[in-house]
């Protein structure tokens, strides 16, 4: 178990905001944690768990003891006539995790190239994107219980998995079901079907269909279309600090939908499978006129308004006070105009 103290938290988010965590544990492997909760001090203290810090905002120092997860691995772990089980250590990089199974054959994550952090991550959120959730393709994941040291295991019916949502961003309810601050999580194993179809449902990838001419693709040339629209679209993390999409795209009734559309005839709207109306958050905040605004270094990203940008850069970057400023009023103003309020998708710290 490594121990460091007063650890600079700036390369560990993607937003870059400058923040400290006054004690950071290094968990290489599972055997960390249970030397971290015998620990007399650290043991009882108050933990947060970090992934690739690319779905958080740092309102200021971290005092809670930071565990920042590391542990690596790549397998195939089980292989039947229809699909391979590959398995991942949580502190594996998402998009490389990716790229590691396009290389060996196996198709079926390619619709979520490139988005930040790490494998231990994805499952928090259920990362998505263009079509494809990590619930589409999740087997289960290994978990250490952080108030008891018990390791455990969640299949996928147990994950309470939603639209970027899932049963760890949660705190216990009064059914207990919320793992928030509780579930480290240290192995995620995903299901890949043997019989692979391209997921090309997207607007934008039958664009790249179109202009290719490309009528049945390769997981790898979506993967390099999924690529290429991203890079396009949003700010790269290495260059610009953000943490992707700011907001959830909100749903909303038909009836609301009607109502809206009334008032706004050009809104961007999807009619989902269960009747709701799924609405582009980055087209509310666009016709509410933030694209490319600024409140102090916090900005709305030029290309995309859905994304949140630090315009600065090293010690002189955004506060996350100025980040939730500018996401507090983007929120009014859209609710001001549209009636909806737009709910955050990091966790704010
Ligand atoms: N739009 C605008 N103005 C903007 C931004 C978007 O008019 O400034 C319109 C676009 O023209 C488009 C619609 O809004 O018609 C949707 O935009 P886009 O296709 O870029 O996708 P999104 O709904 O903004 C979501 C996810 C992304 C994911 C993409 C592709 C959420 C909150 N965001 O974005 O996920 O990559 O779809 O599947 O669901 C993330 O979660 O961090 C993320 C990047």
């Amino acid at each position: 178990m490594l121990v460091e103290k007063n650890v600079p938290l700036q390369p560990y988010n993607t937003f870059r905001i400058v923040a400290r965590a006054q004690t950071l544990v290094r968990v290489l492997r599972e055997a960390d944690v249970q030397a971290l909760l015998a620990d007399p001090e650290l043991g009882p203290a108050p933990k947060f768990v970090l992934g690739g810090g690319s779905n958080i905002v740092l309102t200021g120092d971290v005092k809670a003891v930071v565990l920042k997860v590391e542990i690596m691995g790549r397998r195939l772990v089980a292989e039947s006539d229809k699909a391979w089980i590959v398995e991942f250590g949580a502190g594996e990089n998402w998009h490389e995790a990716v790229g590691w199974t396009l290389a060996q054959g196996r198709p079926g994550l390619e619709n979520m190239a490139l988005i930040p952090g790490t494998v231990g991550a994805a499952p928090v959120q259920n990362i998505g994107a263009y079509g494809v959730e990590l619930q589409d393709r999740f087997e289960s994941l290994d978990a250490i219980d952080l108030q008891t040291g018990r390791p455990f295991t969640l299949e996928a019916a147990q994950c309470g998995f939603g639209y970027r949502d899932s049963v760890f961003k949660h705190a216990a309810g009064p059914q207990g079901l919320g793992l928030a601050g509780r579930a480290l999580i240290t192995r995620v194993r995903l299901r890949l079907p043997k019989a692979w179809k391209p997921e090309l449902g997207y607007l934008d990838l039958q664009r790249r269909q179109a202009e290719t001419g490309i009528e049945r693709p390769t997981a790898q040339q979506i993967h390099d279309w999924v690529c290429e629209i991203r890079r396009a679209k949003l700010p790269d993390p290495a260059v610009i600090g953000n943490a992707g999409s700011f907001f959830k795209n909100p749903t909303v009734t038909p009836e609301q939908c009607a109502d809206i559309i009334a008032r706004e005839p050009k809104i961007v709207h999807y009619l989902l499978d269960d009747g709701t109306v799924k609405l582009a958050a980055g087209w509310l905040i666009d016709a509410c006129g933030w694209k490319g605004k600024s409140i102090g270094q916090a900005g709305v990203y030029e290309k995309q308004a859905l994304v949140l940008v630090n315009r600065g850069g090293g010690d002189n970057g955004a506060t996350g006070g100025e980040v939730m400023t500018l996401a507090k009023a983007i929120q009014t103003s859209v609710y001001e105009r549209f009636g909806i309020l737009l709910e955050p998708e990091p966790v704010v710290i």
